[in-house]
């Protein structure tokens, strides 16, 4: 079955960021938005971001709308295969947020995102090499929400007897006493949603490695191996087992010591942590291919053309890099791209170079 075609048409945005109101038409292959520093660009790939999957990818909700106003709205009009919906958002401070698909309300956020699958590339991500663990967590939550509402169900589940057993915990400590039988009400939940989230992840996890091999070796003409691990307190161990052996050290932490809650991946190059001996570009390279390898597992699963917003990402490649990202995202195996730079002079070179014909440049002042 060919992959469903998918890309925006347009997008109108109120009071999203620093847009007070502002309409956009976009090119169903590639999009350039350029502009100096300041005006707007990633404020754009982030409302497309947003149209996607109802949320920003920088901020909460609450530091979206334009300076001192209580609201934003964004409307897109989406081409989804055959069909053209209207997708519409509406959030009010201290209101619940509205989203509509074709007028209709809709009323399970679990049964919209996902719909509209996405892949966001910023220069701040290089967080998820150098920063800490949450970091990469999230990295893979966001491809796994993408993925399966019952993947979404099962983390927001965990994160919730996660934080009542914190606190269960704590208020033993503070009032000096247990019950065993109350602690393993919450134990019982963690363990079935938190077997749940591992399977997943330890699943997503063996498709993902040869694919961010592949990108790696790629972009990069393999000459350097990365190796790339999930570590997880449950890989070895079962997780009601582990629970009963670390209760004494969580009643004394006052916190759940093991579980999914501190799984990580881990990058390495010659045996060493990548962080450490990794060159900014390396750094970048493998950023590249994490992100295409998402794009990639994201586009089988959904069996639809993810979206990938490309925010300044030419920075620090040499020019082979750039080609070979260029020559990639143009071709057929990627749909509607959108590309930000503050160079417009460096975009028109790399488009005659590399003989682009759908595409088209959005100017911002
Ligand atoms: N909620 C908000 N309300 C109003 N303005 C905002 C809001 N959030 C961010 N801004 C402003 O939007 C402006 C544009 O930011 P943006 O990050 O999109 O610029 P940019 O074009 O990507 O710049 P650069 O080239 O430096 O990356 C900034 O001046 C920022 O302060
Ligand atoms: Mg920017």
């Amino acid at each position: 079955m060919p992959i469903c075609s998918f890309y925006i048409q347009q997008l109108k945005l109120s009071n999203y960021k620093s847009y007070s109101f502002k309409e956009f038409n976009f090119s169903e292959k590639l999009n350039f938005i350029v502009g100096n520093n300041g005006v707007g660009k990633t404020n754009l790939l982030d409302a497309v971001y947003y149209s996607c999957l109802s949320k920003s990818y920088f901020s909460s909700d609450l530091m979206v709308p334009n300076f001192q106003d209580a609201f934003f709205r964004i409307e897109t009009n989406v081409s989804l295969g055959v069909d053209n919906q209207l997708v519409e958002f509406k959030y009010l401070k201290q209101e619940k947020k509205e989203i509509s698909l074709n007028k209709v309300k809709v009323e399970k956020l679990t049964s919209f995102v996902g719909k509209y699958p996405c892949v966001f590339i910023t220069p701040d991500d290089n967080q998820l090499i150098l920063g800490a663990s949450e970091i990469r967590r999230k990295f893979i939550d966001a491809t796994l929400c993408q993925f399966s509402s019952d993947y979404l169900l099962h983390l927001v589940s965990y994160n919730k007897v996660l934080t009542q057993r914190n606190a269960l915990l704590k208020s033993f400590y503070e009032k000096r006493t247990f019950d065993n039988a109350l602690l393993d009400v919450y134990n019982q939940q963690l363990v079935q949603a938190g077997n749940f989230i591992h399977q997943f992840r330890k699943d997503f996890m063996l498709q993902f490695v040869p694919v961010f091999e592949k990108y790696y070796r790629q972009i990069f003409d393999g000459d350097e191996q990365i190796d790339i691990h999930y570590h997880s307190d449950l890989l070895d161990n079962d997780y009601a087992t582990l629970l009963e052996t670390t209760q004494e050290q969580d009643r004394v932490a006052q916190r759940t010591t093991k579980g999914i809650h501190l799984d990580d991946i881990v990058f390495e190059m010659k045996n060493f942590p990548l962080k450490k001996i990794a060159s900014q570009g390396q750094q970048k390279t493998v950023l590249l291919s994490m992100k295409l390898a998402q794009f990639e597992l994201l586009k089988i699963e959904k069996q639809v053309m993810p979206l990938l917003l490309l925010d300044d990402i030419f920075d620090k490649l040499d020019s082979g890099r750039i080609t070979k990202i260029f020559q990639l995202i143009k071709s057929e195996s990627f749909g509607q791209v959108f590309i930000s730079d503050t160079d417009i002079d460096k975009i028109e070179q790399l488009i005659e170079n590399n003989n682009c014909k759908q595409y088209k440049i959005i100017p911002l002042d």
